[in-house]
């Protein structure tokens, strides 16, 4: 028995990747415990999208090798997009370092451990072979919301993004696996899961993913409609969501979807990346601005109340004064509901890597400060709106900042606080009377 710890970086993919990794090690008979300061196995789970990501990856991973002189008999790894990418330079770059091990092979986590306990290492595996779909099923959180992969890897070319070269090529998980991995969940006391995929749309392109004699109830075709609708009908599971979407997957048929399908939340996570269409076309992205245009306006069209949220890149190689405007331009006509801005950073042997990183870093630190402003301007005047009005909320539980007071969600995942009269419990979807907003957070009571 050890005593683990796992410290996550990076998107909600590895999130999860963390969680399966836990489930796993503790179905192995180890032990999770809260702190690194007990563990004797410290996991680090790395990303490599941007730069930074990597660099605190990596003082994290050389600080717990550190701390192995204080404990002797530590173990310390890494997991995740950072060691695909480096391979075996990992240890150079991390002395003492017990072993790397690569997104596609974290179910491999309990043998090397066996194995460097045994006396091994250090040891490296970056193979592409997955582990089997009930090793990929692993859970082990507590609480009423879980993370659920459906599509491995990224087969989009985006000119900018290191994730096709360590999340390899896209493959889709039966729809079998995942709605009895969703099942087990729900008789769990899971109430909202969200299905994760890099392109998440493209669920069921590459690969067949229904049974041949499947026949949709609402006579769905697309695969992703399908799965929803399949997911909406297990018994317990009240909110769904799936992340992140692409402009092409908007079809009429999943808006559609989106609106029948109870469970479905009124979500979606659109990143639209830049509002120039040259840049755009550089990065690859697959789209125009009009397209995206379109695409929103297919979803709006059935689901008028749907909550849009959106990823963007400032200064891409040679994104000019103009091009940055139409960005800003873009996000505003849109309306996001929020937004994550990110400063664009070289991947190595990325297609845009040939390219002059030529915007400046103060340049790029201006653009993200404009759009941060716009979007909480955007995002405040979204929740006032709200101000008289009643929210549906997924009941989560006594909020952090205020113990006096319990905390929700609403379908576009706006946190929602409330005073509880002892009526609601966790898990609830109840409705709350908004009256008073600021940019992040509603505040409300409860609706009888
Ligand atoms: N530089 C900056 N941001 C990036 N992203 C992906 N690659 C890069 C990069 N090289 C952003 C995109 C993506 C999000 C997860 O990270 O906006 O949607
Ligand atoms: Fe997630 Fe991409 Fe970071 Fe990997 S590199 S953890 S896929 S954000």
């Amino acid at each position: 028995m050890i005593k683990f710890f796992v410290k996550t970086y990076g998107c909600q993919m590895n999130v999860r990747d963390s969680g399966l990794v836990t489930a796993l090690l503790i179905k192995h008979g180890h032990v999770a415990v809260a702190t690194e300061q007990e563990a004797d196995l410290i996991v680090i789970n790395t990303c490599s999208v941007r730069g930074k990501a990597e660099d605190k990856a990596l003082g994290k991973l050389r600080l717990m090798t550190i701390t192995k002189k204080e404990f002797p008999n530590r173990i310390v790894g890494a997991i995740g997009c950072m060691v695909q990418r480096l391979g075996e330079d990992i240890f150079d770059k991390v002395p003492h370092l017990d072993f790397a091990i690569g997104p596609n092979r974290i179910t491999s986590l309990p043998g090397i451990i066996d194995a460097i306990q045994a006396g091994q290492g250090p040891i490296c595996d970056v193979g592409l072979d997955k582990g089997t779909e009930e090793e990929l099923s692993a859970h082990s959180e507590s609480g009423i919301s879980a993370f659920v992969n459906i599509l491995f890897g990224c087969n989009r070319r985006c000119t900018y993004c290191i994730v096709p070269s360590v999340r390899g090529t896209e493959w889709s998980r039966p729809a079998e696996s995942i709605v009895n991995e969703i099942k087990v969940l729900a008789d769990n006391g899971i109430k909202e899961v969200t299905l994760l995929g890099q392109s998440v749309m493209a669920y069921g392109k590459r690969n067949e993913v229904h049974p041949e004699d499947y026949i949709s109830p609402n006579g769905y075709i697309e695969p992703l409609s399908r799965l929803l609708e399949a997911v909406n009908n297990i018994e317990g599971i009240n909110r769904i969501r799936f992340t992140s979407g692409h402009p092409s997957g908007c079809t009429i048929e999943l808006a559609k979807a989106m609106r029948e399908l109870t469970a479905v939340c009124a979500h979606m996570h659109l990143p639209v990346q830049s509002g120039s269409d040259s840049i755009l076309k550089r990065m690859r992205r697959g789209y125009t601005v009009d397209e995206y245009r379109a695409a929103v306006a297919r979803l709006r069209n059935v689901l008028p109340d749907i909550a849009i949220t959106t990823d963007v890149i400032v200064g891409f190689p040679g994104e000019t004064e103009e091009d940055f405007e139409q960005t800003r331009a873009l996000m505003n006509e849109i309306g996001f509901n929020n937004a994550f801005i990110f400063k664009y950073s070289t991947r190595p042997s990325t297609p845009a890597a040939e390219w002059e990183d030529n915007v400046t870093d103060e340049e790029k630190m201006n653009r993200n400060q404009i759009l941060l402003k716009d979007q909480d301007e955007r995002a405040s005047a979204i929740s006032n709106a709200l101000i008289g009005k009643n929210v549906d909320i997924l009941v989560e539980g006594v909020s952090s900042r205020n113990k006096d007071r319990w905390m929700g969600r609403t379908e576009a995942n706006t946190i929602t606080v409330f005073e509880n009269d002892g009526t609601v419990k966790v898990g609830d979807i109840i409705k709350v009377h908004i009256n008073r907003a600021t940019i992040f957070t509603l505040y409300g009571e409860i609706v009888k």
